[in-house]
């Protein structure tokens, strides 16, 4: 069996995050989604691996490489403009080459990885497999609607009016067939090819689709408060750990706490679940729970809780706490000591402040 994970599109509702990088390069307690992508994948025991990119593809290739970091080899596959999952599958051919494989959508984070989902598929004889999940907002999503024995009526792309609350995981296993329903279907009203359409022209051909509905927690991150969302789970799940050279002095630092490598914490309360990412150093600070704070960050007389804090930023003396945030690379954000104390804002496109 194949991995083909799915890493291009544009990822807009993520702006200003993604104006300037890949959407699934964004850390969650520290780690790229699709690094942990591709960690699911391998200890699924799937060692070869495609990757469609699209225009992010060059940060994407110098984030994996060939993948010998994780003990895969990944293969790219380049899609020229995003039109859609099942055209992702489409291109996808060649290295397929007939091979049964898991399709993972490459910003969506799920508890308990997909072993036991490939061994299912494995042991039988069904010619897809795709995860469902119980959810409150439907409409948001591909849509499946269960007969009275569990099995699938029909799928639908985001409904208006969804027939039922289960939403299509993106993660969903296929055998050589799903091309014959890739080249037979047409764009949809959004001008993609819809990989819920490929499954339902499956369905309706006579093949067989098992659903498996999942019960734990699953995170499709495509706007800020779901990476908040999936940070929160993730750290929940990480066994917490202090590098040996990282430096903590005259602080409280609970049992719930990551530090890694050459992290710095001084005069300061850190409360877990939480994470300190290599080099970041935290003076006079209280870093409340599900914060994830990455590489050489500098966090100087602040407050912080429920936040994702990217690489080379700096956070000093702040009176309010900062609370739910995404902050992106090298953000400055500082209390302005001289006069006249106006606010004073240099932001992105797209960029969201809220103020008290
Ligand atoms: O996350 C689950 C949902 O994913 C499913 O419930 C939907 O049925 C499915 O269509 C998909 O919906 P999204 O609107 O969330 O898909 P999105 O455009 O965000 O793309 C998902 C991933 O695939 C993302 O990592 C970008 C990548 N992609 C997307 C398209 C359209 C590609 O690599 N190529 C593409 O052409």
């Amino acid at each position: 069996m194949k991995g083909l994970i799915l890493s291009g599109g544009k990822g807009t509702r993520l702006y200003p995050l993604t104006y300037t990088r890949a959407k699934q390069l964004i850390p969650v307690a520290n780690k790229p989604i699709l690094v942990r992508v591709i960690e699911s994948i391998r200890d699924a025991g799937i060692n070869e691996i495609g990757v469609v990119v699209g225009q992010t593809a060059p940060e994407i290739m110098e984030a994996l490489g060939s993948g010998s970091k994780w003990g895969v080899q990944i293969e790219y596959i380049p899609q020229e403009s995003p039109d859609g999952l099942a055209h992702a599958v489409k291109i996808s051919e060649d290295f397929l080459q007939g091979d049964s494989f898991v399709m993972f959508l490459g910003d969506n984070v799920i508890q308990g990885g997909i072993s036991s989902l490939i061994r299912d598929f494995a042991n039988h004889d069904w010619n897809s497999q795709i995860v469902l999940k119980h959810v409150s907002n439907p409409s948001a999503f591909g849509v499946a609607q269960l007969r009275a024995d569990g099995t699938i009526e029909r799928l639908i792309e985001k409904p208006k009016e969804p027939p039922s609350n289960l939403a299509l995981v993106g993660i969903y296993m296929f055998d050589h067939h799903i091309f014959e329903a890739v080249h037979a279907i047409k764009p949809s009203w959004r001008n993609e090819l819809e990989i819920t359409d490929a499954i339902q022209w499956l369905i309706d051909h006579g093949y067989t689709v098992s659903p498996h509905v999942h019960d734990g927690w699953w995170i499709d991150t495509g706007k800020p408060n779901d990476m908040l969302e999936a940070n929160c789970h993730v750290l929940d799940e990480i066994e917490p750990r202090i590098a040996p050279d990282a430096v903590i002095e005259g602080s409280e630092v609970d049992r719930r706490v990551t530090v890694e490598a050459g992290a710095k914490i001084v005069n300061s309360i850190v409360h877990g679940p939480t994470i300190i990412g290599e080099n970041t150093v935290i003076e006079n600070s209280y870093i409340g729970p599900y914060t994830s704070l990455y590489h050489d960050v500098t966090v100087q007389n602040c407050e912080i809780e429920r936040s994702i804090v990217l690489e080379h930023s700096g956070i000093c003396d702040l009176d309010a706490r900062l609370h739910g945030s995404l902050i992106g690379r090298n953000v400055s954000i500082q209390h302005k000591v001289e006069r006249p104390r106006t606010l004073t804002m240099n932001l992105g496109d797209y960029s969201n402040v809220w103020m008290i």
